[in-house]
This record gives C-alpha cells, sequence and structure tokens, in this order.
C-alpha cells in the first residue's frame, strides 16, 4: 500500500521546507488545472493535498474529506482557512523550492491563485522553536502506514490527509515562564526530552496523548518551525488516514470536551487551519481516478 502514496509523505523533514496554498480563481477550469496537475506535478518535490473547495468545483467526493472546523473552547478560538490546493514542498536548498514553486505555478496557472506562502526549517534537529523535541511520539515504519495512509477502497487506497495548521508563538511570554513551567506546559523535560514523572492534566502530551483516545489517535506528525522578522511558530502537520484522529485530539486541546485547555495555548494560538486529500500516485503521477480525472 506504501507504494501506492506519495513518496514524500512519510519522509522525514526536510531541512527547508515551504507550504503554499491556492484559492479556486473566479470561473476557472478546475478540470482541466486538476488533470495539468496529474500530467506534470513531480511527486518527489512534495507532498500535493486538494483542498473540499476544488472538489466541490469538480461535483466529485472523496468519503472522509470536508472542510477544517472552526472551533471555540472555553477561552480558545480555532480559526478555518480553508483552501483548495495545498503544497509541502521539499528540499535540501531554498533554490530548489523556488523552482518548484515556479513549476507549480505554471502547472496550475491562471485557474487557481497563490492564496499563501510560508517557508519552514528544521531547527536544531527537529525541535519546536521553544527547544522541545518534536516528534518523538510519532509512530514509524507499518506503524506509521497503518495511521496515515487509507488502505480500502479501490481509487482510495494509498491516499492520505492532512491537517495543516499554522501556529504563532509568543516566545517572550514563553520565556518569561520558570524552567519548570515551561516543561510543565509540555509535559516533557526540555533538556533530556523524558515525560514527566506526573505531568498536570493541561500538559500538552497529557492531551494529545495517542493511546488515551478509544480508538488511539496515532498520527505522523511532520511539524516544521517557521520565522519571519516578527513573527514565528510551527506549520503544524499531521498526516492520517482519518481527520477524525486529528480532530479528536484538537477538541481535546481546545477545552471543548473537558474545559482544560492545552498548555500550548498559554504561548501560541493557531492562526490558519486546512484539510487536505493527498491523492495516490500511479505510474509516478498522481491519481486522481477518485475525482473522475
Ligand atoms: C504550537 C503547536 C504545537 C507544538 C509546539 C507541539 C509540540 C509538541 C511536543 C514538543 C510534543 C512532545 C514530543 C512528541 O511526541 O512529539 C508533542 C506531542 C504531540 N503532539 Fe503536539 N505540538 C503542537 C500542536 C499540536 C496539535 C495541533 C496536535 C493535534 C491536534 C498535536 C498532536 C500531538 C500528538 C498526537 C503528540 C504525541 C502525544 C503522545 O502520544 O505522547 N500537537 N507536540
Amino acid at each position: 500500500m506504501i507504494e501506492l502514496a506519495q513518496p514524500q509523505l512519510l519522509a522525514p523533514i526536510p531541512p527547508v521546507g515551504r507550504f503554499l496554498t491556492f484559492r479556486i480563481a473566479p470561473e476557472a477550469d478546475v478540470r482541466a488545472a486538476l488533470t495539468q496537475l496529474r500530467d506534470d506535478f513531480a511527486p518527489d518535490c512534495g507532498v500535493a493535498g486538494i483542498g473540499e473547495p476544488a472538489i466541490l468545483a469538480l461535483g466529485a467526493q472523496v468519503p472522509g474529506l470536508r472542510t477544517f472546523p472552526a472551533l471555540s473552547g472555553p477561552a480558545t478560538s480555532v480559526p478555518s482557512t480553508q483552501q483548495a490546493l495545498m503544497f509541502f514542498l521539499r528540499g535540501p536548498d531554498r533554490g530548489i523550492l523556488f523552482d518548484a514553486t515556479q513549476k507549480i505555478r505554471e502547472i496550475v496557472g491562471e485557474a487557481f491563485i497563490l492564496e499563501d506562502v510560508n517557508d519552514t526549517f528544521t531547527y536544531h534537529g527537529g525541535r519546536d522553536l521553544t527547544r522541545f523535541e518534536d516528534g518523538t511520539e510519532n509512530p514509524c515504519d507499518e506503524k506509521a502506514v497503518a495511521a496515515a495512509i487509507v488502505a480500502d477502497g479501490e481509487s482510495m487506497r494509498g491516499s492520505s490527509f492532512v491537517a495543516v495548521q499554522r501556529w504563532v508563538h509568543d516566545l517572550g511570554r514563553f520565556h518569561g515562564f520558570s524552567g519548570e513551567r515551561r516543561n510543565q506546559l509540555i509535559g516533557r523535560d526540555a533538556d533530556t526530552n523524558d515525560e514527566l514523572e506526573d505531568p498536570p492534566p493541561f500538559a500538552h502530551i497529557k492531551r494529545a496523548e495517542q493511546e488515551a483516545y478509544d480508538p488511539p489517535a496515532f498520527m505522523v506528525r511532520r511539524s516544521m518551525p517557521w520565522a519571519g522578522a516578527e513573527r514565528e511558530g510551527l506549520e503544524f502537520v499531521a498526516f492520517v488516514e482519518s481527520l477524525d484522529r486529528y480532530e479528536r485530539v484538537l477538541r481535546r486541546m481546545t477545552g471543548c470536551d473537558d474545559g482544560i485547555i492545552d498548555g500550548l495555548f498559554r504561548f501560541s494560538r493557531p492562526i490558519t487551519g486546512g484539510y487536505y486529500w493527498c491523492p495516490p500516485v500511479r505510474d509516478g503521477k498522481l491519481n486522481l481516478t477518485q475525482l473522475g480525472i
């Protein structure tokens, strides 16, 4: 099944990444543009995802795909900024990402308008900008495949769903907390990466503890830090075989379930949110049979 998935989907995070989203131009020929994307997109340059607006424009259906939900918990707010296309480009340097961006813009032509670009990077070998290691509890090998890749359905097999959410950190506020408090917010020791013996209920790893869900909510996270001149944070990325896995965790983090808000919200907040279907591949090209293309 893994051979049917986009080749970069489960790859470790690259030295540099770039996230692109596109909206649909008025009166665009979406079918023609997606046919071009199928024929010309090189899956080795990154992961392509298609959002519900594009699926609806085709009159097609992708079981399990929906628009990212805007959520409100007690004092938390999670926005939805759903777009029609998303690309998570990957590479050893920014020149490669620039070339890949140009190529994609050429492929989608005037049918899709570039909405947003965010450049990301690997920080200290895979840490969040808070310096906590990120990705420790990710499932590996066949467990990663089971968590992230759709197993059933002739034209769905090998596809995946991705949740992409940009978080903005208030690092000044974060560093204003004591070291002990910072560890409590995450539930791990920033220096050793060990889990705290008795993390508080609001600790991020308590809220997001994959095994504590019924059924378990394992997901493959490939989040990457980003930083501009004035703002910085984490481009959160999770690949799942069902968006329910991600959404159950997000709801618990926001306090929607039991009123307990994830410690992350004390120094960070999401400003984007989108769900995308990552089609399978066939003969090195995107397989869009599910969309009738
Ligand atoms: C500001 C944004 C976020 C930061 C800085 C962050 C950081 C971290 C860190 C440092 C860990 C512990 C190490 C690890 O297992 O990776 C972790 C674990 C985890 N995070 Fe996040 N995270 C963020 C947002 C999210 C979101 C939005 C979700 C899903 C809705 C999520 C899901 C998880 C999961 C499932 C785990 C593993 C928990 C376990 O089973 O132990 N995270 N995160």
